[in-house]
C-alpha cells in the first residue's frame, strides 16, 4: 500500500519522508488556504521533497479550463499529479489530461458509479472519501470494497486512492479491503506507530539492559 500524506505543511512531510514513509503527496484548495502559502510555490517545494505524485488541484468548473489550469500546474514539476473533482465536466478534462500523458487524480468520490467513470476516462488515481462518508453515518469502508470488486472485475488500472482518512483504524480497514494508496495527514501516519505494550515493553528492556552496566559502542 502506498502512503501519501495530505498537507501541505513541508516540514511534517519531510520528516515522515526521511523516514521512508512518504510514496506521494495529496493537496486541496482547503489545505493550499489553511498554509497560508502560494499554491504554486507550495507545490513546487512539496515536488523537490518527494519523486512521488504531488496532487495539486483545479479550481475551475468547466473542462476547457480545468485543462488549461492543469496544463499549467504541470509545468511546475514532473511529478505534479493533476487533481480533478468528479463532475462531467471533470470527467472530460481528465480523459484529455489523461490522454497526453498527465496523471490525474479525480477527487470527491463517495459512489461506486462515480469511481466507475473516473476509470473509463483514464484516471490515474481515484480518490473515495471515507471519512466524510462516515461522517454523515454512511459506510466510506464499504466504498473501498466496492471500488475494489469493480476494478478487479475489469481490470481496470486506475489505482484506488483512499482519503478522508481520520484515524489509524481507517488506515488498517483500507490495507484489508486493497486500497492502492491511502492518504493521510501526518498526525495519522505517524500514530500508526503507537502502541501502548511498544512502550511499556521498551520502557522494561531499557531498565533492565541499565542493570547490566554494558554499553554496545
Ligand atoms: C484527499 O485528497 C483530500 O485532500 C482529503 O483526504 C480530504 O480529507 P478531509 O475529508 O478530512 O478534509
Amino acid at each position: 500500500m502506498k502512503f501519501f500524506v495530505d498537507s501541505a505543511d513541508l516540514d511534517a512531510i519531510s520528516a515522515l519522508n526521511d523516514i521512508g514513509l512518504v510514496d506521494g503527496v495529496t493537496t486541496n484548495p482547503s489545505i493550499i488556504a489553511k498554509s497560508g502559502r502560494d499554491f504554486k510555490e507550495v507545490i513546487a517545494e512539496i515536488c523537490k521533497i518527494t519523486e512521488g505524485h504531488v496532487s495539486a488541484e483545479v479550481v475551475a468548473t468547466d473542462a476547457d479550463d480545468m485543462i488549461k489550469e492543469g496544463r499549467h500546474l504541470r509545468k511546475i514539476a514532473d511529478n505534479v499529479c493533476v487533481k480533478l473533482p468528479l463532475t462531467m465536466d471533470g470527467l472530460k478534462a481528465c480523459n484529455i489530461l489523461s490522454k497526453e500523458g498527465t496523471p490525474v487524480n479525480v477527487t470527491l468520490c463517495f459512489s461506486p458509479n462515480q469511481a466507475l467513470l473516473a476509470a473509463k476516462c483514464g484516471a490515474t488515481y481515484i480518490s473515495p472519501f471515507i471519512g466524510r462518508l462516515d461522517d454523515i453515518t454512511l459506510d466510506g469502508l464499504e466504498l473501498i470494497e466496492d471500488i475494489r470488486t469493480i476494478y478487479d472485475n475489469y481490470g481496470f488500472e486506475t489505482e484506488i486512492l483512499a482519503a478522508s482518512i481520520r484515524n489509524v483504524n481507517h488506515v488498517k480497514e483500507c490495507a484489508l479491503v486493497g486500497a492502492d494508496v491511502m492518504t493521510a495527514p501526518p498526525g495519522v501516519i505517524e500514530s500508526l506507530s503507537k502502541h501502548v505494550l511498544t512502550d511499556k515493553g521498551l520502557e522494561a528492556f531499557l531498565k533492565d539492559w541499565e542493570k547490566t552496566g554494558q554499553s554496545i559502542l
